[in-house]
């Protein structure tokens, strides 16, 4: 039942709890905000950890597998540890073309990581996209969000090591 959980005995709660009760207090544990709930999660904790999936299916009385299906349906949810910042190689057709791939092989070497992994300090996750709407510029390299265009390979260790 919603918003129950208040009203049950917490002897001591743990971190990853009181900051799920406190998202989940933010959508008066809504079972239809799970998205928005699992957005704040994500927000917090950079990926969505399996302590806090727990808590939340708890929190909204909702099976975990529920809770789990959203979670890996959108792109945008990661289950796993992700980097201080997320570095997206454009492979779109126009980038294609003009080199991406060698920028994407650069900073996988330069990185150490593949595509889809964060790097052991967490401090990158490489992850690619399809055209982001900048063709004329490519190939387009993004790190949180920050576009870098006309990417050269011996750019990209200084792009690399601005992001601390
Ligand atoms: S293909 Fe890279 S921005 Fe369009």
């Amino acid at each position: 039942m919603p918003g129950s959980r208040k009203e049950q005995a917490k002897p001591r709660a743990k971190p990853a709890q009181q900051k799920i009760e406190s998202i989940l207090d933010r959508h008066q544990c809504d079972r239809g905000m799970l998205v928005a709930i699992l957005q704040d999660t994500q927000a917090e904790y950079n990926y969505l950890p399996k302590e806090a999936l727990v808590e939340v299916s708890q929190g909204l009385d909702i099976p975990l597998t529920q809770v789990y299906s959203v979670a890996s349906f959108f792109k945008a949810f990661s289950l796993k540890p992700r980097g201080r910042h997320l570095v997206h190689v454009c492979l779109g057709t126009a980038c294609h073309v003009r080199g991406a791939v060698r920028i994407l092989d650069e900073i996988k070497r330069k990185l150490g990581i593949n595509e889809g992994e964060t790097t052991k300090d967490l401090r990158y996750t490489l992850e690619t996209v399809n055209c982001v709407g900048a063709c004329a510029l490519g190939p387009i390299v993004i790190v949180d969000g920050q576009y870098s265009g006309e990417m050269k390979t011996d750019k990209v260790k200084p792009l690399m090591e601005s992001y601390k």
